[in-house]
């Protein structure tokens, strides 16, 4: 144990569940399991037509019970565990909505929300438990009777969470990672530059590189499955190196 200045900051995309079998975002022509983005996933979309929203959603939720973590999920899982035992600080950042970090040991911060909640328009209050939950019918709040609680989705035009707690973990990184995301989504896309600016050292896996690079990270490419789990060993490695 150190009051070690080391910190490391990952964040996840779509590219780390691609291995499970979750479909990513644009690598559908354009859509998302069949739907262009605009017609799920936005305030509008849920105001226009809240029953397609709605099924939507649940559909994706329920398809979570045939998928499994994959190999990169449990690396982080692991490097998050003995991170922990070295006293490193450690924050793992996810936009997706699925559950598979958590269900590898994981416990991101998922700043887009997640599919296994939903939480109440009018009063906030979060509901889980959904398994027994129909595609196709509301659920009233049960705190104050609202007619229907939402996904707890952050949709396009709609603030992401713990942006506070993100934006201090990057200002004082000292290494930081980007799995299987496009960069092209912000904020997400912009915690990249904030940790180069930081001063940290900054690795890349994704398949092709993501619109944000830039020639100072360490770019791998590759399916995350396959590049995770020996990056992973080389940043425990280094971090508990340096403490
Ligand atoms: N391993 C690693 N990377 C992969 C893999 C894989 N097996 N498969 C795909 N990728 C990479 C692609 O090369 C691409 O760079 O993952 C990235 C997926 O990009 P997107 O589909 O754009 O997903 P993401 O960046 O997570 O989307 C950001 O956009 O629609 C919104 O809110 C939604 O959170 C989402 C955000």
């Amino acid at each position: 144990m150190t009051g070690s200045r080391s910190a490391l900051v990952v964040l996840t995309g779509a590219g780390v569940s691609a291995d499970s079998g979750v479909a990513t975002f644009r690598g559908g022509g354009g859509l998302w399991e069949g739907h262009h983005v605009e017609d799920v996933a936005t305030p509008l979309a849920w105001a226009r037509d809240p029953k397609l929203v709605w099924r939507f959603y649940q559909l994706r939720r329920r398809a979570l019970g045939n998928v499994e973590p994959n190999a990169a999920h449990r690396a982080l899982a692991e490097l998050e565990r003995e991170l922990s035992l070295g006293g490193i600080p450690f924050t793992l950042v996810t936009q997706n909505v699925d559950d598979l970090h958590e269900r590898a040991g994981s416990s991101p911060l998922h700043m887009h929300g997640e599919l296994v909640q939903l939480r109440c328009e009018r009063c906030g209050a979060i509901v889980r438990e959904l398994e027994h939950l129909a595609p196709d019918a509301f659920l009233p709040c049960a705190s104050c009777g609202h007619a229907r609680v939402r996904p707890d989705i952050v949709w396009f035009g709609e603030m992401p969470y713990f942006m506070d707690r993100i934006e201090r973990a990057l200002c004082t990184c000292t290494h930081f990672v980007s799995i299987g995301t496009s960069g092209v989504v912000y904020p997400a896309a912009g915690f990249l530059s904030l940790a180069r600016q930081a001063g940290a050292r900054t690795y890349v896996n994704s398949l092709e590189a993501p619109d944000n690079l830039e020639p100072r990270d360490t770019f791998r490419a590759g399916r995350a499955i396959d590049v995770v789990p020996a990056l992973s060993a080389e940043l425990l490695g280094e971090l508990l190196g340096e403490s």
